[in-house]
């Protein structure tokens, strides 16, 4: 197993390494927790097939879904010590890093995927990679996995009173605690690998994903009821370790960015595309089982539960939290 950055090609390679350090070897350890057949799985896969084409097999990208490698949270500390180089994790998992990228997870905060991409592309995104660098990791991109949808077995969640009582499982988010809390819900902070048992066992009643999350990971077949309610967001902060960062040629380093572009701009178009098929996918299973209710939100409906849920926006007003700053600035962003 390979621990960071070294020499992987043989002696040949090895004695050439030593004598020309551009020609030094590095493997890069890519950890995430989702199926491959996701927006960040397919776009983890495309970063590893152009870094590794950009820097003539120089860097050696591997990348590991499925929680293989690290779970959730444990991956930020791997980072950190530099025992895995990168990883995409959601933004509910930096919250004792940098609590301000909650932000994302606030509900009906963003008009549209538009909208959400010109906040990261702006002022804000940066401020807020900006943090995350500071904290002593390389920040390289904000990545896509769409709005998030409800999943049930009790009762289909309509109006926010269908949620009072049940047991909603969510990421490590204190803005996802908020959110539930403020319909009645009993929020469940549990690791994304865990939920599938978790479902299927009852130890929860429901959960919220995007599509590609509930139909890769099979969600769908443990519950009842779908509904479609785009109530919040859920993306990702790639980041890097900073100690293999710095490792890097400048020339590799611009390797990374170049395919990290690349890849960013790949994601985005993965994840519009599959959000899509995949909720075909999940009609044609509800239609030929009969085991999955799919409703849609009405306005009414969307309209409770955005009065409902953002009423907890000034509990975010702290700078320490996420900082009114932050929220203002994102819902003026044009
Ligand atoms: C979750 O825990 O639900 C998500 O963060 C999983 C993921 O990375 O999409």
């Amino acid at each position: 197993f390979f621990t960071g950055c070294g020499d992987n090609k043989g002696d040949s390679q090895e004695t050439k390494a030593s004598a020309d350090n551009s020609k030094k070897t590095y493997v890069l350890k890519f950890s995430h927790v989702v199926s491959a057949n996701t927006p960040k799985g397919k776009a983890a896969d495309y970063f590893e097939k152009r870094l590794e084409e950009l820097s003539n097999g120089q860097i050696d990208v591997q990348v590991y879904p499925s929680s293989q490698l690290y779970k959730d949270n444990a991956v930020l500390k791997a980072l950190k010590l530099d025992s895995v180089q990168m990883a995409a994790p959601s933004f509910s998992k930096f919250g004792k890093i940098v609590p301000q990228l909650a932000l994302f997870d606030l509900p009906f905060l963003f008009k549209d995927i538009d909208h959400l991409h010109r906040v990261q592309d702006g002022e804000v995104g940066k401020e807020l990679k900006s943090m995350v660098t500071e904290k002593g990791y390389k920040a390289l991109s904000f990545w896509d996995n769409n709005f998030k949808q409800f999943t049930s077995s009790k009762k289909p969640i309509l109006m926010p009173s269908d949620a009072e009582g049940q047991k909603f499982r969510i990421m490590s988010s204190k803005v996802l605690e908020e959110q539930f809390k403020a319909v009645g819900a009993s929020p469940q902070m549990m690791p994304f690998s865990e939920v599938y048992s978790a479902l299927q066992q009852g130890v929860i009643d429901a959960a919220e994903n995007p599509i590609s999350n509930i139909y890769t990971k099979k969600f769908h077949e443990v519950q009842k009821y779908l509904t479609i309610s785009n109530h919040g967001y859920l993306g990702y902060l790639v980041v890097m370790s900073e100690k293999f960062w710095n490792s890097l040629t400048p020339e590799l380093q611009k390797d990374v960015e170049q395919a990290m572009k690349e890849a960013t701009q790949k994601e985005r178009e993965y994840a519009n595309e599959l959000d899509k098929e995949q909720f075909d996918l999940i009609k044609k299973y509800a239609k030929e089982t009969g085991k999955l209710e799919i409703f849609t939100l009405n306005d009414e409906q969307r309209k409770a539960w955005k009065e409902a849920t953002s009423k907890i926006y000034p509990d975010f007003y702290d700078k320490d939290v996420i900082g009114k700053d932050l929220i203002e600035k994102t819902l003026a962003t044009e």
